[in-house]
């Protein structure tokens, strides 16, 4: 039996390049690949297989998909693929010396060592009181009898709470900048929806201005505390290091750029992803089944706790849902680290390479019945987001896994769990139909309303 996959010495000529997938004249793929990315990859791959090549214009892109590209992806390090490069021009306006989803191998290594500590679930599970407190101070001002749009109050409550748990600072009057900076930058430089000139846009240098104001203003408060007054976390362990003359961390605007992370990792990720699964809640008919668990479990006196949160198998498992049904960051970016053949086709060194890590989430042989929503799939007996190693892949596999997804996890239950516990909502239509729209990662979009039909408890 042959490997999926194994090195190439040089353009070996007994492997022919992937196919190149049939698309329109001039455009190629760009409109699937910017309107539906993953519906066209799942059809393309039911036509192709687990590779071929797709074109948009000037670039052609290397898809590897399905279970076994998900497990390379896990088990090889950067032996096959790169991220350095990637986001060079991401990294020059964020004017850091290293940034982390540019790197690779050791010194990458080292880097998310550093950052692990700040990020992590055990520092958020510590303050479970004030995540539900700032749930709440934006739930309290829903309008009742009114519309509200979804993903702007996911993004609001999403990035105020990340940022006081981690950085003990909430953006306040800065969050429309903060939007407006990532969402032009990711156009512009990651997604490519918008020309790069936009960044030029004097909207676009103010919001990028104020972030960085928002960000000195952060650390120069954290500074001034004495040391034994400093609250341990992120920006304690980043001083740290870069007083030690650290590796990462060597100038100001370094240890900038380190602190505006938090306040962008959950503006579309996390937020998104909860935008979703308020769809998906009511949609599928599981809002007082959800209520029914976290009432019981979470909000009675002193059951806010991490052991109760574990007990909430019915909130869990509608997270997973959502996260394999509506997954934000489906596949993932990388540059051929050297030649390679897998399943028989070859991709040369430098290839732009997609490895579309959710697009398992849609095979009936992992997932029966992909395309319907069901909570029960991920309890006992089924459990399937864990059966098949490799086949549930929301935060991508490898070493750039995402450093936040057990605080995510968590996040997204605790949330959505104190809006089921205070809110009765409805969907403007009772058969309305979620469209993804690129915001710029997939989102419900902002078109996406809800109304508020009543408030308990608060
Ligand atoms: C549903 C929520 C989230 C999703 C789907 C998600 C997804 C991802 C993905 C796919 C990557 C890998 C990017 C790449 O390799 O090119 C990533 C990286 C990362 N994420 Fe998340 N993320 C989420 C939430 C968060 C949160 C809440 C935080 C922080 C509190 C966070 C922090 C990070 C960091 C620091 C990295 C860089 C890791 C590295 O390059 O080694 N993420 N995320």
């Amino acid at each position: 039996m042959t490997a999926v996959y194994a090195p190439l010495s040089g353009a070996d000529e007994r492997f022919p390049l992937p196919p190149l997938a049939a698309g329109r004249p001039l455009l190629g793929h760009a409109l699937e690949m910017y309107r539906h990315p993953l519906q066209h990859m799942i059809d393309l791959y039911q036509r192709y297989g687990p590779i071929y090549r797709v074109r948009v214009p000037g670039r052609e892109f290397y898809v590897l998909a399905g279970l076994d590209a998900n497990r390379m992806l896990s088990a090889t390090g950067s032996a096959y693929f790169l991220s350095q490069g990637l986001f060079d021009d991401f990294q020059k306006e964020l004017g850091a010396s290293h940034f982390l989803i540019n790197m690779d191998g050791a010194a990458h290594k080292r880097m998310r060592g550093l950052m692990r500590p700040g990020y992590s679930k055990r520092r958020f599970l510590q303050r479970l009181d004030d995540v539900v407190a700032v749930t709440r101070g934006y739930l309290a001002a829903w309008p009742v009898g009114k519309t509200i749009g979804v993903l702007d109050a996911c993004q609001r409550i999403v990035t105020e709470q990340i940022t006081s748990v981690f950085v003990g600072h909430p953006p306040g009057d800065y969050f429309e900048d903060i939007r407006r900076f990532m969402g032009m930058l990711m156009r512009a430089l990651v997604i490519e929806t918008a020309p790069r000139w936009t960044l030029q846009l004097p909207a676009y240098r103010r919001a990028k201005r104020r972030v960085w104001e928002l960000a000195a203003r952060v650390m120069e408060s954290y500074r001034r505390l004495p040391p034994d007054e400093r609250p341990p976390g992120l920006l304690a362990d980043l001083l740290a290091h870069y007083e030690a003359g650290g590796e990462f961390v060597s100038d100001d605007a370094d240890l900038l750029s380190a602190v505006v992370g938090p306040y962008l990792a959950g503006l579309d990720t996390v937020a998104g992803t909860l935008a979703f699964m308020i769809f998906a809640f009511l949609r599928h008919g599981v809002w007082e089944e959800i209520r029914a668990e976290v009432d019981d479990l979470l909000f009675v006196e002193g059951g806010l706790t991490t052991e109760n949160l574990k007990k909430a198998k019915k909130l869990h498992a509608a997270v997973m849902e959502t996260l394999r049904m509506y997954p934000v960051a489906a596949f993932t970016p990388r540059l051929a680290a050297q030649d390679f053949v897998f399943h028989g086709y070859r991709v040369p060194q430098g290839a732009e390479v997609l490895l579309a890590n959710g697009l398992t989430h849609f095979l009936p042989e992992y997932f029966p019945n992909p395309q319907r929503f069901e909570i029960a799939r991920h309890l006992e007996p089924r459990l399937e987001y864990r059966r098949t190693p490799g086949a549930f892949a929301p935060f991508t596999l490898g070493p750039h896994t995402c450093l936040g997804a057990g605080t995510a996890e968590y996040q997204l239950m605790l949330t959505i769990a104190t809006i089921v516990h205070h809110m009765d909502l409805a969907l403007l239509r009772p058969d309305y139909q979620v469209r993804q729209a690129l915001t710029p990662t997939p989102s419900p979009g902002f078109g996406f309303k809800v109304r508020v039909l009543g408030r308990h408890h608060l």
